[in-house]
Formats: C-alpha cells, sequence, structure tokens
C-alpha cells in the first residue's frame, strides 16, 4: 500500500526552477513538496553556469535570499567580444542601464535550499505522474524502498531536460521544436584569479572560447569543441594551450594559469516544448526549454517561468480564477522565444561553425564590427544579455 501525502503544488526537481517555485509559493502562502531524484549533496555541487541577470538578482533579493548573492556575487557592467585581432567591450550600464552579476548556480541552489520552507524529498525514485488532466492530480514515487503518493491540486514539472514530466503530455498535445549545434563546450573550473575583471568571449579561427569566473580566486573557462571529444584527450596543458590561443590578443594581455580543479564537457542545444502546459501539469525551465550556454540565460528563464507560474497559481487559490492559469504557456513561451533568438544569435555569431567557408568568417566578422559599431545594435545585445523585461512578455 502506498502513503498518501497531500500538498496544494508537487513540484518535481530541486533545480533553480523547483526550489525558487517552492519558496515563491511559500511566500504567497501556498504550500508545496519538492520531490528530487538527487542527494542535495549532488544538487548543491553540480557545477553548472553562473550569470544571473539584473531582474534574477532583483527576485533573489526580495524573497529575502539576497544577503550571500550582494557579499559574494560579482557585479558586472559589460562584457567583452574578442575576434580576428579586435576587442570591443559592451557597456551595459551605459547602453541600458542594466548589471549582471556572476554568481554560481550552486551557490544560489545552496540558498535556496537553506531557505527552503517546503519539504523537499531527496532520493525520490521512479516519479510518476497521474491524471494531470483531471482535477486531482497525484503524483507516485519511492522513497526509501517504499511507495508514495502525493495528491495535489497541480504539478509543476522543473525536472530539467531529461524529466519524466515532458513525457507525461500526450504526445498528441505537444510539440517540440529543437536545434542541435555543431560543437560542444569543454568547461574548467580553475584555481586562479581570474585574468580578466568582466567576461570575454572570443570568436577565434580554432573556436570560440570564453573567460568567466566565480570568484577572485577561481576563474570559470570553456572552448568548443568537437562533439566527437573525449574528455581524456583534453590534459591540462593541451586545455591552456587552447585558451591562450583562442582568448590571446595582440596587446600582450596575459591569461592567469593555475591548477584546473573541475573538467566537463557539455552539449550545445536550442529546444522547446509547446505548450508548457496541460491539464494541471506546468512545465518551467530546462524541462520546457533548453538555450545553447552563450546567451547565458538557461538559469534566468527557469526562474522567469516559475515567477508567471506563481502568480498564475496564487491566483488561482485567491480568486478562483484560470485565466492566468489558462494563459501561462504563452505568456512564457513569448520571451522564451526571445531568449532562443538571442542565444542562437550569440551561437551563431562566435562559434566556428562545419563546413563553413571564408566568407561565412568574413560575415561573422562584419556583423560583430557593426554590433559593436552601432549604438543601436550594441543596446539590442545589453537588453538582452541582462534581460528583457518581463512587461514585454505580457503586453497584449
Ligand atoms: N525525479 C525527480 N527529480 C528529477 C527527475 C526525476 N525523474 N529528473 C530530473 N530531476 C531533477 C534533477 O536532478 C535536477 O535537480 O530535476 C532538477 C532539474 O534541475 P535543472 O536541470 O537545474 O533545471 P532547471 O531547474 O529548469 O534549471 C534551469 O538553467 O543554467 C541552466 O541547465 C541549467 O540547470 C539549469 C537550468
Ligand atoms: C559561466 O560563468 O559559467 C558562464 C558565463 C557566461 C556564459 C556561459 C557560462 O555565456
Amino acid at each position: 500500500m502506498a502513503r498518501t501525502l497531500r500538498t496544494q503544488v508537487a513540484i518535481i526537481g530541486a533545480g533553480p526552477a523547483g526550489l525558487i517555485l517552492s519558496h515563491l509559493l511559500h511566500l504567497d502562502g501556498i504550500e508545496s513538496v519538492v520531490l528530487e531524484m538527487h542527494t542535495r549533496a549532488y544538487i548543491e555541487d553540480r557545477v553548472r553556469a553562473g550569470v544571473l541577470e539584473q531582474g534574477t538578482v532583483e527576485l533573489l533579493t526580495n524573497m529575502g535570499l539576497g544577503d550571500r548573492l550582494h557579499r559574494e556575487g560579482l557585479v558586472h557592467t559589460g562584457i567583452y567580444v574578442r575576434w580576428g585581432d579586435r576587442e570591443h567591450r559592451f557597456d551595459f550600464e551605459d547602453l541600458c542601464g542594466k548589471t549582471i552579476t556572476v554568481y554560481a548556480q550552486h551557490e544560489v541552489i545552496k540558498d535556496l535550499t537553506a531557505a527552503a520552507k517546503a519539504q523537499i524529498v531527496y532520493e525520490a525514485a521512479n516519479v510518476s505522474i497521474h491524471d494531470a488532466d483531471g482535477r486531482q492530480p497525484r503524483v507516485r514515487f519511492q522513497h526509501n524502498g517504499e511507495e508514495h503518493e502525493l495528491a495535489c491540486d497541480f504539478v509543476a514539472g522543473c525536472d530539467g531536460f531529461h524529466g519524466p514530466s515532458r513525457r507525461a503530455i500526450p504526445e498528441s498535445l505537444l510539440v517540440e521544436y529543437e536545434k542541435v549545434y555543431p560543437f560542444d563546450w569543454l568547461g574548467i573550473l580553475a584555481h586562479a584569479p581570474p585574468s580578466s575583471e568582466e567576461l570575454i568571449y572570443a570568436n577565434h579561427a580554432d573556436g570560440f572560447a570564453l573567460l568567466s569566473m566565480r570568484s577572485p580566486e577561481v576563474q570559470r573557462l570553456y572552448i568548443q569543441v568537437d562533439p566527437s571529444e573525449n574528455i581524456a584527450a583534453w590534459p591540462d596543458a593541451r586545455i591552456w594551450e587552447h585558451l591562450h590561443r583562442r582568448l590571446g590578443t595582440p596587446h600582450g594581455w596575459l591569461l592567469t594559469e593555475g591548477s584546473i580543479v573541475q573538467k566537463n564537457i557539455a552539449p550545445m542545444r536550442s529546444f522547446v516544448a509547446e505548450p508548457m502546459q496541460s491539464g494541471r501539469l506546468f512545465l518551467a525551465g530546462d524541462a520546457a526549454h533548453i538555450v545553447p550556454a552563450t546567451g547565458a540565460k538557461g538559469l534566468n528563464l527557469a526562474a522567469a517561468d516559475v515567477q508567471v507560474l506563481t502568480r498564475a497559481i496564487a491566483q488561482f487559490y485567491k480568486t478562483g480564477k484560470h485565466d492566468l492559469l489558462t494563459r501561462y504557456s504563452d505568456t512564457c513561451l513569448r520571451r522564451v522565444w526571445k531568449a532562443q533568438h538571442f542565444s542562437w544569435w550569440m551561437t551563431s555569431m562566435l562559434h566556428r561553425f562545419t563546413g563553413e567557408t571564408g566568407y561565412d568568417v568574413r560575415r561573422q566578422w562584419a556583423e560583430l564590427d557593426y554590433v559593436s559599431g552601432s549604438r543601436a545594435a550594441a543596446t539590442a545585445l545589453a537588453e538582452n544579455y541582462t534581460g528583457l523585461p518581463f512587461e514585454a512578455a505580457t503586453m497584449e
């Protein structure tokens, strides 16, 4: 016999989407239970991206989670882009009056789990969704070898790209749009003071490279590699050699090296599932959409989705009205597709593509020349990078 629990919102996944949602619901007096397949240590240590849009920082601050973020997060007012022998700094503050904050996703997760008021069930196995099209959905799972059933009013599928929630939407309703890029990103964490105060994106003949950071002592660096590459073929010296070459300038800029403490290779994909809802099941974050990391949007999109979802669920409990719930997918997708476009555009402008010719490279350079030289174009990059306003997504 399954043990039965009851809550208002069953949340699958304790990533940024699930944990922010749970906390926002709590602040609105709505109860939730979060089911996570991994351990707390695993999700708190998992190395992911690290750029927060200004709106995400404001959200976390308003949720009462800003203390460590403001103490340890690195506020950046721009980014550098390098190509050929050129470099341009996009001054976000000047262009659109906004900034970004570099603060690792797993630090956001630690702040969220420390503050969590909802029950988080770690190591929840075989999570499955039932009756989401009726008024009383249920989520079944196993924990410590026992069967459990969570009865709820709503299910939030915040379980990332590989989770079960998206697959619980009937196939006949779901359309998936996907673009897989012909390259991966090899990422490292290195114990070395950042070689630049701000991020550097480099378009180089050998492939894209990115310099980012985590703290005054730790750099996060990426290089574009072929999808067939094996991490074993990338000893530290080879990675540094590529980083020096791809990020290097003719003006004597120096990349500081240090011990590499983490290495991984991640695919680059654009993906959107439509609609992001079916009955009382709502998808949020990576469960519904993926962006290539070049636009630094993944976590921020997840945070945007769950704000829309919280407003809709809160409206339902306060007034009994369904209209925000009904519009959830349309509201999110409008902003999601703009972020898709921006992430695709940054990716296309900065990487080497299989089969490209000298013509394609010159076209990329012309685009970079234009974006850096035109205030209008530079402002478009700045306002997308720092985060589009929410109003723009909800305006009729
Ligand atoms: N049962 C329970 N939990 C699951 C299941 C499952 N079957 N499948 C996946 N999960 C959990 C994962 O272990 C993970 O902790 O769901 C969580 C999903 O979290 P993320 O993958 O981080 O996705 P999301 O919360 O949407 O965050 C947005 O933006 O920076 C990008 O990809 C990066 O994770 C980031 C994302
Ligand atoms: C990171 O710091 O991990 C990072 C920064 C910018 C990106 C992607 C990743 O575009």
